[in-house]
């Protein structure tokens, strides 16, 4: 999950992270009222999970409440990559010496975490490495020691920080990677890190992910959740404990294992191919229990999706036993009555898989249709969502 700026930034300050005070606001009323108990310059900032704002006219100083309102009444409503914002953070205006890089992550292809920084903040991290990569330190960490401050100084003469600089903003580093490893974070990123005129360093911006596979482990969490940006049936899934991924499609996907889901696509996308370029329309994984209740919730969310046309039910029977999943399926099906209104291919294989079958014809409902293989049952589905 992704926070946004003044989330981060209150998540920064809990960890003694310098950073400037910061009010959100959604009204423009609002930011001049934030504007006035801050005082003096503010800098009014559009509040989206994008970066890049302040290229897009998303980061506005002001001199004045007057000022803030007006900044605020330009960038509410914007449209930042596709994010249209709608809410703002009016922060205490810094003044800017030098502008820095740094971040802590996940790199998940070395089981590590890696660190970046550079001397040169300000610019888009992506364009720097691809313009001026020398300037840009990557330095490994052992994610059983992390930053410590000996690693924090490492990573600061590796970015080129002078002498005087380096012990100032590794402490900050040290305490950047208390953020990332005390909130399980995938990704603390601060660009820019400044100097400020009267020698601090602070962070002006942040990124953080967190991951929400450690949820269990901090509740406030929950609380950063942004429910009214999220998608409706993703939200649903959810709160369902279904792993669901809307895409752009027409074919609706079940099955249970990410693996089997992941080929399911594949062969879906492909039999599509035949039928008019009808592809899948999400990825929804029931996982091992497929009971009639977790069946049920998967078909409330897919077919919830207007887009669908038809949808695939590939299942194969392992702990849970095929004609487990077939009592699901005609129990999810009586359940929701007339809102199951679309096509339904099911295809069952593995551990008695003969039983399911034999519920399912035996059930003999209007809208299932039965197939041998994977194969089959992708190029039927693509066939039902194309008619
Ligand atoms: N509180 C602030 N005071 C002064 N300048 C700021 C402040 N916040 C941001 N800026 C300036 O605006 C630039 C862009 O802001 P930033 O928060 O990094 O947004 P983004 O990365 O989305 O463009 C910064 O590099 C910095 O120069
Ligand atoms: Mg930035």
């Amino acid at each position: 999950m992704d926070l946004y700026e003044y989330q981060a930034r209150d998540l920064f300050e809990k960890y003694e992270v310098p950073v400037l005070a910061g009010i959100v606001a959604d009204t423009p009323e609002e930011a001049k009222a934030a504007a006035e108990k801050l005082g003096g310059v503010v800098v009014v900032k559009a509040q989206v999970k994008t970066g890049g704002r302040g290229k897009a006219g998303g980061v506005k100083v002001a001199k004045t409440p007057d000022e803030a309102y007006d900044a605020a009444k330009a960038i509410l409503g914007l449209d930042i990559k596709g994010h249209v914002v709608k809410r703002v953070m009016v922060a205490a205006g810094a003044s800017i010496e030098k502008e820095f890089y740094f971040s802590v992550l996940l790199d998940r292809a070395n089981r590590s975490y890696l660190s970046l920084a550079s001397v040169e903040g300000g610019m888009e991290i992506e364009q720097l490495a691809v313009e001026k990569p020398e300037a840009l330190a990557r330095v490994e960490v052992d994610p059983i020691v992390g930053i410590d401050h000996a690693k924090a100084l490492e990573i600061a003469k590796a970015a080129n920080f002078d002498d005087e600089l380096a012990p100032k903003v590794a402490d900050v580093f040290v305490k950047l990677f208390n953020v990332y490893k005390g909130e399980d974070a995938t990704l603390v990123e601060v660009n820019p890190l400044i100097q400020s005129a009267d020698g601090e360093i602070i962070a002006l911006d942040g990124k953080v992910t967190l991951d929400e596979n450690a949820e269990f482990r901090h509740a406030s969490h929950a609380l950063l959740e942004d429910k009214a940006a999220a998608d409706p049936l993703e939200a649903k899934a959810k709160e369902n404990d279904l792993n669901y991924v809307k895409l752009d499609g027409q074919v609706g996907i079940i099955g249970n294992g990410a693996g089997l889901v992941m080929s399911t696509l594949d062969v879906v996308a492909y039999a599509g191919e035949n039928h008019g370029g009808v592809k899948p329309a999400n990825f929804l994984d029931i996982g091992g229990g497929a009971s009639a209740e977790v069946m049920a919730a998967g078909l409330d969310v897919i077919l919830g999706d207007p887009q669908v046309k038809s949808v695939f039910v590939n299942v194969f029977g392992g702990i849970t036993a095929c004609d487990a999943v077939a009592k699901g399926i005609v129990g999810a099906l009586a359940e929701l009555g007339s809102t199951a209104s679309k096509p339904l291919v099911v295809r069952l294989d593995g551990n008695r898989v003969e039983e399911g079958r034999k519920i399912l014809q035996d059930a003999n409902h209007p809208l299932v249709t039965l197939a041998a293989t994977m194969d089959e049952g992708a190029d039927k589905a693509a066939e039902l969502a194309n008619a």
